[in-house]
């Protein structure tokens, strides 16, 4: 594994940002796979900044996001779909046909987890995953004790994540209860990985995560197995580590 640490939040943006864009000019019809969440808006930003100057061209480029609320249409503010249209898509020269997020307006979980293993399947496969860590280790929504050996499946949301969602939504009973994601398994399957975390909030898991035990306890653990992996971070996230 490799670690990068930054000095900041933007610096940590642009140094991850500087490695998915490299992965662009090399591969130009590469697939790179994408994460929601505060860590990648940064890197995000930065991307479309590059795309403006010039610098980077996206019109051969599929991305595959890790997740999706079950549920909730594209044009609803809080799915994921929406959040990468707005924050990426909408600003640079990518094909929305070679963007794929999973379909939460299906409501047959099998067959919205085939279909999206099959869009992976299809692309060739992942060359660059994006992953932010979550508080407790998770990764995609794959949630701690999460069996390793899963591809794209549906899972139920813990009711304290329903509860801190609820504040986005009118009613109790609009917010979304289940998620589909992309599994342990085929977060493993990309060939790089490229995980990112900023603030002292992220600093015991980053160390439990990458030098503590693999566990399905801590589903980012897992990483240490994967033969690509690079860990880009700020100082303040990466504070623990004896590097
Ligand atoms: C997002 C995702 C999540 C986030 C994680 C960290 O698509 O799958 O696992 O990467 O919750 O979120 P932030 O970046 O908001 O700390």
């Amino acid at each position: 594994m490799r670690i990068i640490k930054a000095p900041d939040y933007q610096s940590m943006s642009r140094m991850a940002a500087n490695i998915i864009s490299a992965q662009i000019i090399m591969k130009p019809k590469c697939v790179l796979g994408l994460a929601t969440g505060s860590t990648p808006l940064g890197i995000y930003a930065q991307l479309i900044d590059w795309y403006k100057k010039g610098d980077l061209d996206f019109s051969e480029v599929q991305t595959i996001n890790l997740d999706e609320y079950k549920g909730l249409a594209p044009d609803n503010d809080q799915s994921y779909r929406y959040f990468m249209n707005q924050n990426l898509f909408n600003h640079i020269n990518i094909d929305m046909k070679n963007t794929y997020v999973p379909d939460g307006l299906e409501m047959d979980s099998e067959k919205a987890c085939n279909d999206y293993n099959n869009i992976i399947l299809n692309s060739g496969g992942v060359d660059m995953q994006l992953l932010g860590l979550g508080n407790n280790g998770h990764i995609g929504f794959n949630e701690p004790d999460e069996a390793f050996e899963k591809m794209t499946h549906c899972v139920k949301l813990a009711e304290s994540t329903v509860q801190a969602n609820s504040r986005f939504f009118e009613t109790i009973d609009e917010v979304p209860k289940e998620a589909y994601t992309m599994g342990i398994k085929s977060i493993m399957q990309a060939r790089k990985i490229v995980v990112v975390v900023n603030g002292s909030g992220k600093a015991q898991i980053v160390k439990d995560a990458f030098f503590g035990p693999v566990t399905p306890k801590v589903p980012a653990s897992v990483l240490q197995l994967h033969n690509d992996v690079t860990l880009v971070g700020d100082a303040e996230a990466l504070a623990l580590l004896d590097l």
